[in-house]
């Protein structure tokens, strides 16, 4: 029987990664793990040292000295976890719109995700965690018990962005939201090193007409298969 430790959730920006990785790691009792803080935090770190996002050598520079962590909440306010770089907590300032439009070019910097994805297959190496990114499966954990790949259309990531912006009290258009995504999709899916692509044994999951709990099930269905027969194969499932 094989155990279902280490999952790879990746997927495009507002695919619904964020929400249905917390939910599966309390289901699990693992650790939830979104990689993608780590490039929010070196564009944050650039942009709060006068760092242009543009000077590769420079960010990539910040990206290997700076000390990243990621912690159960140290505030009780809604939070899923705290963001801490040199000991400052982040943990908001990286969701800003500053770093949601510098954090595509930053994350395609090859020095800065090889420096990045050490950090990350260190904490996930050790096991009970869902790791929540865009090449988790494919380059960052290989060899994870289950991946999962979540997308959803591009208009439906474009709504449930701009109802998180709503409800937060700004004023985003719609329009303006939805230009950004396609813009985040094209960077992610082109650059060169670690694409956005699923993983060949990914098990894919469309969840432009699911609820959280619907996408949920499914993968809690998957993984009780694969712990009922410790079969790792995701045929007749994508
Ligand atoms: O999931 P997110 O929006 O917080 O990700 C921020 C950016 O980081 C996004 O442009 C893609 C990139 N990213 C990545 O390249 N690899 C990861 N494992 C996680 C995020």
């Amino acid at each position: 029987m094989g155990t279902v430790s280490i999952i790879a959730l990746d997927g495009p920006a507002a695919s619904g990664k964020t929400t249905v990785g917390e939910a599966l790691a309390r289901r699990l009792g693992y650790l939830l793990f979104d990689t993608g803080v780590m490039y929010r935090a070196a564009t944050l770190m650039a942009l709060r040292q006068g760092v242009a996002v543009e000077d590769e050598a420079a960010v990539t520079a910040l990206a290997e000295q700076m000390v990243i962590d990621v912690c159960p909440p140290t505030v009780a306010d809604g939070r899923l976890y705290t963001v801490l770089v040199d000991g400052q907590d982040v943990t908001y300032a990286i969701r800003g719109p500053e770093v949601d439009a510098g954090v595509s070019p930053v994350s395609a910097y090859p020095g800065v995700r090889a420096a990045l994805t050490a950090q990350q297959r260190r904490i996930g190496s050790r096991g009970k965690v869902v790791m929540v990114g865009r090449d988790i499966g494919t380059v960052v954990l290989p060899n994870a018990d289950l991946k999962v790949y979540l997308d959803a259309s591009v208009r439906e990531r474009a709504r449930r962005r701009w109802l998180d912006s709503q409800a937060r009290g700004e004023s985003l258009a719609l329009g303006e939201v939805l230009a950004a995504l396609v813009r985040r999709d094209q960077i992610d899916s082109e650059r060169e090193m670690a694409p956005l692509r699923p993983a060949e044994d990914a098990m894919l999951i469309d969840s432009t007409n699911l609820t959280v709990g619907q996408v949920l099930a499914q993968i809690l269905q998957e993984i009780g298969r694969r712990q009922a027969t410790g079969c790792s194969s995701p045929e007749g499932l994508a």
